[in-house]
C-alpha cells in the first residue's frame, strides 16, 4: 500500500493507494462509533456494495447515479435521512462512488451540523486521480455547475485501484483527460510516461495503474498543500476547464462526461496558446496529437462560439469581468491569462 500525505496543517490527511485495499477495509476504517453513513450510488452498490459490509456501524444511503443527483433536493433528502436516523456531530460519512457521490456526500458532511468528518472512497478513475483529493465539495444549482459548495477536506482517501476494471471505456477516458492534464501542467516526464503507456492505461492495466494514480495524487496533493482555497497556484488545475465547463453547460451536462469535456477543452486551449505564440509549435503538436488519438470526436464546430463564450463568462474563475484561461507554455508549465469576451471571440473565429 502506498501512502501520500496532503499537508494542510490541522486539515492534513493521508491518501492510501493499493490494489485490493477494500478487502481489508475493517483494518483501515475505525468502526467503533455509532450512527455513521455510507453514501453511494445504485451502480456502485450493485457492483461493490458487499466490500463495505464489514463496517457494521455504517448505514447505507443509496442515490440515483448521474450528475442530476448533485442537487439541492438530493442534498436535503440525505440530510433529512441522517437527522431522522439520529446522526450527531460525532457521526461520520463515507462517500463510496465517483465524483458525483464524492462532491454531494462531501457537501452533506460539510454542512451537517456545521460539519462532520468524511472519508472518500473513490470508485471511478476520474475520482481516484482528481475529485476525491483537495476538499472541493458541492452541488449544481439551476444550470450553474458546482455553484453551491464548501471547501471541506476529507479525513482520509482510500483508493482501491482494482475498481476501475469495471468502468466502461468512456469513464476511463474521462479519467485519462485529468491524468494527462497533470503532465501538461506540472510534470513533463509524467506526460511522456502517459503518452508511452496510453494503451495500458486505457485498459486500466493493474501493473501500472497504482503508479499512474499515485503520481496524479502526489501532484494534486502538492498543489493543494500550497494553495488550499485556489488563491493562486491551484488555478493551474483548471487547464482545459474554461472550454470544458462551457461545453458541459451548452450540452446540458448530458453529452460529455466531465473528463471528455476537459479533453476537448485542453485541445482548444492548446490551439489558443499556439495562436498567441505562448507555446513551442513542436510541443503543441505533441499535446494535440495525443489528444486527437484518444478516439474522441474533438470537433466542436456545430456549437456557436458566441454561446460558448457566454457560458465561459458565467464561470466563477473569472476576474473583473474577464475570462480566465490557463494555457500551456513551457513543457510541464501553464500560465493564467485573462481575456475580454471579444478577444476570445476573435481568437476562436480566426
Ligand atoms: N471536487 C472536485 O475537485 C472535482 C474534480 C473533478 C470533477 N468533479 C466532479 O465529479 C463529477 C464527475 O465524476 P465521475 O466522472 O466520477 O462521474 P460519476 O460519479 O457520475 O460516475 C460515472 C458513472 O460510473 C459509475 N461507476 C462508478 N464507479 C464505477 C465502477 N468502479 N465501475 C463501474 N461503474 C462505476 C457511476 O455509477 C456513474 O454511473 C462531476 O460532477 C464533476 O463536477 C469534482
Ligand atoms: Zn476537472
Amino acid at each position: 500500500m502506498e501512502k501520500i500525505k496532503v499537508n494542510l496543517k490541522e486539515n492534513s490527511y493521508d491518501i492510501l493507494i493499493g490494489n485490493g485495499l477494500l478487502e481489508n477495509i475493517e483494518n483501515i476504517i475505525d468502526n467503533n462509533s455509532k450512527r455513521n453513513f455510507i453514501i453511494t450510488d445504485k451502480n456502485v452498490d450493485a457492483l461493490y456494495g458487499n466490500y463495505l459490509g464489514a463496517l457494521k456501524n455504517y448505514e447505507k444511503i443509496i442515490i440515483e447515479p448521474g450528475e442530476q443527483s448533485k442537487s439541492m433536493d438530493v442534498t436535503a433528502d440525505i440530510l433529512k435521512q441522517m437527522l431522522v436516523k439520529g446522526a450527531s456531530r460525532k457521526s461520520k460519512i463515507i462517500t463510496f462512488g465517483g465524483g458525483v457521490v464524492g462532491d454531494l456526500g462531501g457537501f452533506c458532511s460539510a454542512i451537517y451540523m456545521r460539519g462532520i468528518p468524511f472519508i472518500q472512497i473513490p470508485t471511478t478513475l476520474l475520482a481516484q486521480v482528481d475529485s476525491s483529493v483537495g476538499g472541493k465539495t458541492g452541488i449544481n444549482l439551476l444550470h450553474y455547475k458546482n455553484s453551491v459548495g464548501a471547501f471541506h477536506q476529507p479525513t482520509k482517501v482510500i483508493i482501491d485501484t482494482a475498481l476501475s476494471q469495471t468502468l466502461p471505456y468512456r469513464e476511463r477516458l474521462s479519467g485519462i483527460g485529468e491524468i494527462i492534464k497533470y503532465g501538461i501542467i506540472y510534470d513533463y516526464k509524467f506526460f511522456e510516461y502517459v503518452v508511452e503507456n496510453i494503451e495500458r492505461i486505457k485498459k486500466c492495466d493493474e501493473n501500472i495503474m497504482p503508479h499512474v494514480i499515485k503520481r496524479c495524487c502526489e501532484i494534486k496533493a502538492d498543489i493543494v498543500s500550497q494553495d488550499e482555497k485556489e488563491g493562486g497556484l491551484r488555478k493551474i488545475l483548471n487547464f482545459g476547464h474554461t472550454f470544458g465547463h462551457a461545453l458541459e453547460g451548452i450540452t446540458d451536462f448530458s453529452k460529455y462526461s466531465h473528463g471528455e469535456a476537459v479533453i476537448i477543452g485542453m485541445y482548444c486551449e492548446t490551439i489558443i496558446a499556439k495562436k498567441l505564440g505562448m507555446i513551442d509549435e513542436k510541443y503543441a503538436e505533441e499535446i494535440l496529437s495525443f489528444l486527437s488519438n484518444l478516439g474522441m470526436n474533438l470537433n466542436i464546430s456545430n456549437y456557436s462560439i458566441a454561446e460558448l463564450v457566454d457560458w465561459m463568462s458565467k464561470d466563477k474563475k473569472n476576474i473583473g469581468g474577464k475570462i480566465s484561461f490557463v494555457l500551456p507554455t513551457e513543457k510541464g508549465t501553464v500560465k493564467e491569462r485573462l481575456f475580454e469576451k471579444s478577444e476570445i471571440l476573435h481568437l476562436c473565429s480566426e
